[in-house]
């Protein structure tokens, strides 16, 4: 409360006061709000004015003002005099009543009437995305990452065996730890996981996303055959390097006598036969 009572004195000190004579400019026009996901934005229609800048202001009233506060109207810092037709009002919409919302155009000499929303907005309309979400098998274990909505967002997880879909089990997700562990896998064994989310603050939830299925890896007697395979890989590379090891340097001590003959210079080799020899 008492921020916004700070950002009210702050935005009046902004914006010059001018009188309604000066009324000349067109309102905003097709005011809306767009909301997905608890994240709320109004737009409008710009007002264009031939060589202006024309810029915007926003104002809300929530069901208090309007009722016990004389139906005042507080003014949104953010959006004080700004020349984009949008503004975030997400951090404005902090309950669930109805919303009224208004915007006026504004060239620094002239600003217009106040242009206000045809419908009250509540932040319980707003529109609810399935999550998108990420499965994945690590060995035996069944993972999920979904997206993070933020605070308000709990995710409702259901998954099964593929073919056993009478018997799902659920998961209730209340803060988002990058990735979730569901399950232990059996091998071999096909798993689907589908989520939605839940906002407590509208008691309203998001449709389902769509299923997606893994597999765990193989069965246990595959799995066995590639635990021996991999040893024997695994014996035969251990015994096999050394060898190599040994075959390599041999061959490069053969390459580096090799390059001292090569590059011993005749004079040199004469200044030594020379020294020898006296
Ligand atoms: C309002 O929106 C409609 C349809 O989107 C558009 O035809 C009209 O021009 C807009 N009004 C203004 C004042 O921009
Ligand atoms: C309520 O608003 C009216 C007109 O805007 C004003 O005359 C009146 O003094 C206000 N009352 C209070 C209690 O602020
Ligand atoms: C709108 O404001 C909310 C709350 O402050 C913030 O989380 C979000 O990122 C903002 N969105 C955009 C597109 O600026
Ligand atoms: C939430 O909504 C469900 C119906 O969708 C209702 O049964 C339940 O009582 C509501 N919970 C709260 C806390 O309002
Ligand atoms: C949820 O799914 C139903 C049926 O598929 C669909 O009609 C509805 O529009 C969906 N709702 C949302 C919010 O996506």
């Amino acid at each position: 409360m008492s921020l916004k009572v700070a950002s009210f004195f702050l935005c009046t000190l902004i914006a010059p006061n001018l009188t309604d004579e000066d009324a000349l400019l067109p309102a905003p026009q097709n005011i809306s709000i767009i909301s997905t996901n608890m994240k709320h934005f109004l737009t409008w229609s710009p007002v264009t004015i031939r060589g202006e800048t024309v810029r915007y202001s926003v104002e809300f009233q929530g069901e208090y003002e309007r009722e016990y506060a004389n139906e005042s109207w507080i003014p949104i810092c953010e959006c004080s005099l700004i020349t984009a037709t949008v503004c975030n009002i997400t951090e404005d919409i902090s309950a669930t009543v109805p919303y009224n919302l208004r915007v006026r155009a504004d060239i620094g000499t002239q600003r217009s009437e106040w242009g206000t929303l045809k419908v009250f907005f509540n932040r319980i309309t707003t529109y609810l995305t399935p999550p998108l979400m990420k499965i994945i098998a690590d060995g035996y274990h069944l993972l999920v990452e979904l997206e993070d909505l933020g605070p308000a967002f709990q995710f409702h997880v259901l998954y099964w065996r593929k073919g056993q879909e009478s018997r799902i089990q659920q998961k209730m997700v209340k803060e988002i730890s990058s990735t979730l562990h569901l399950d232990t896998m059996e091998a071999g064994t096909e798993y689907c996981v589908k989520a939605q989310t839940y906002v407590e603050a509208i008691n309203r939830s998001s449709n389902f996303s769509e299923m997606q299925c893994v597999r765990a890896q193989g069965d246990r007697s595959t799995w066995l055959v590639t635990a021996l395979i991999s040893s024997a890989s695994f014996a035969v590379v251990a015994l096999t390097l050394p060898f190599l090891a040994w075959k390599t340097s041999k061959i490069l001590k053969l390459e580096h006598c090799d390059l001292m003959v090569h590059v011993m210079p005749s004079e040199d080799v004469l200044r030594l036969w020379i020294q020898e020899t006296l």
